[in-house]
């Protein structure tokens, strides 16, 4: 008997088996794991418990609480940054975990004219705070630069002056500043390595090695949504900002996080999502663009290892990223799409938008208006927003025109 348990035991999946779908089958946010269909509010916060952990076990991984000790070090505050316009802020957020130590910077541009205190957007960068602007005044990171054919500034990983505003055209900090809102970034590589070759070994994954020894462990998107969520930490101590009114804004890898940010944490007031594609917006389902082994295997980081469990199964999965706009349900989201990016499976976007309707209308909102695919350079919107633009896979003024109108909607009445 004893022996029969035992075996029983080490048989046993370290995860449920989750039941596959068939193909085309979307499963239903608004039905529990049993069968059971969600018929109040009060079991829709359980069944949101459910989807969360479906989430976080098959795919995101485990992120940790807040660390044991944080402490923020304002080293820098310029109120006459950019002519006067705005205040310039730097914040290095310290974080101590059984005798480990982190930190990455923050950096925040908050507009002088606006009523304070004023809502934000905050979102991780690609190439460094440096980078998001050529003000002298921001501080150079000492985290890895990759040297890329359009930016080839750095010097053996290291960001040099050159590297200053190198990705200001994806950052308008002027439109958002007359807007009304704060801008706040950090850089993803001071957070947690996106090289594969030292992945969980450095940044805020070197507090946590703990959670790497499971198969739903603290992944790289995770830890950059986690990141996100020591940002928010802050700005709910800086009374220039109302945390209340914070929208969590990322592009591709970046947009992944911001997602996943916003469905993790209610402190996020939006999401704007940009070009997320594949384990962001898309619908796996579709079998369209990037797919789940290609997600996996290139970059092997990105994602808990459990969700490599699924390769080859995007058409059968027993979620899809639909379930991730419902835990975002009902704070307003935008999902920002572009032709030339095929990769990322637009039509599959606009499919989780339309599939995400039914759980905002049941939490009392509008949901998404969209019926049919939107032409080119449309805006559609009500709680959940949707566009596609001519181009490739970028952001550009029209992407910020949208996400500042939805914002200005949502979050400056
Ligand atoms: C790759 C990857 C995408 C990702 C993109 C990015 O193209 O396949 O999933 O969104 O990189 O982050 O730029």
């Amino acid at each position: 008997m004893k022996s029969a348990l035992f075996f029983l035991i080490i048989l046993m999946p370290a995860f449920p088996a989750f039941a596959r779908q068939p193909a085309g089958k979307l499963p239903d946010p608004l039905v529990f794991n049993n069968g059971q269909k969600v018929k109040s509010d009060a079991e829709w916060n359980k069944r949101r418990q459910e989807i969360l952990e479906t989430m976080t076990t098959q795919m995101y991984g485990t992120s940790p609480e807040r660390p044991e000790k944080m402490q923020f070090e304002v080293f820098d505050t310029d109120k006459n940054a950019m002519n006067g316009k705005a205040t310039r802020k730097q914040v290095t957020v310290h974080m101590q975990e059984k005798g480990k130590e982190a930190s990455f910077d923050l950096l925040i541009y908050i507009p002088n004219k606006a009523e304070h205190p004023v809502p934000a957007i905050i979102g991780l960068n690609f190439l460094g705070n440096h980078a998001i602007s050529k003000d002298p005044g921001i501080k150079l990171t000492n985290a890895r630069v990759e040297n890329s054919k359009m930016f080839p500034c750095a010097v053996n990983g290291k960001a040099t002056e050159a590297c200053r505003g190198t990705n200001s055209r994806q950052w308008p900090l002027d439109s958002i500043l007359d807007s009304g809102f704060a801008l706040v970034t950090m850089y993803r590589e001071e957070v947690a390595s996106d090289r594969k070759e030292e992945m969980f070994r450095t940044g805020v994954h070197t507090l946590f090695p703990e959670l790497q020894n499971r198969e739903d462990n603290f992944s790289t998107v995770a830890a950059w949504a986690w990141a996100l969520s020591r940002g928010m930490d802050y700005l709910e101590t800086d009374k220039d900002i109302d945390a209340k009114k914070v929208a969590v804004f990322g592009f591709s890898r970046l947009a992944k996080a911001a997602l996943w940010a916003g469905a993790t944490d209610k402190r996020f007031a939006m999401v704007l999502s940009n070009e997320s594609g594949a384990g962001g917006g898309k619908q796996f389902r579709r079998g369209v663009g990037e797919n789940i082994r290609r997600l996996c295997t290139v970059f092997p980081h990105w994602f808990a290892r459990s969700f490599s469990r699924y390769m080859d199964q995007d058409q059968e999965l027993p979620f899809d990223q639909h379930f991730v706009l419902a835990l975002i349900a009902p704070r307003p989201v935008y999902l920002a799409t572009a032709q030339g990016d095929v990769n990322s499976d637009p039509e599959g976007e606009f499919e989780t938008a339309k599939a995400s309707d039914a759980v905002y209308k049941f939490l009392g909102t509008k949901g998404f208006p969209g019926t049919v695919f939107p032409a080119v350079n449309q805006s559609v919107y009500a709680q959940i927003g949707f566009h596609i633009r001519p181009g490739g896979h970028d952001v550009t003024n029209f992407d910020w025109i949208q996400f500042l109108n939805f914002s200005n909607l949502h979050l400056q009445q």
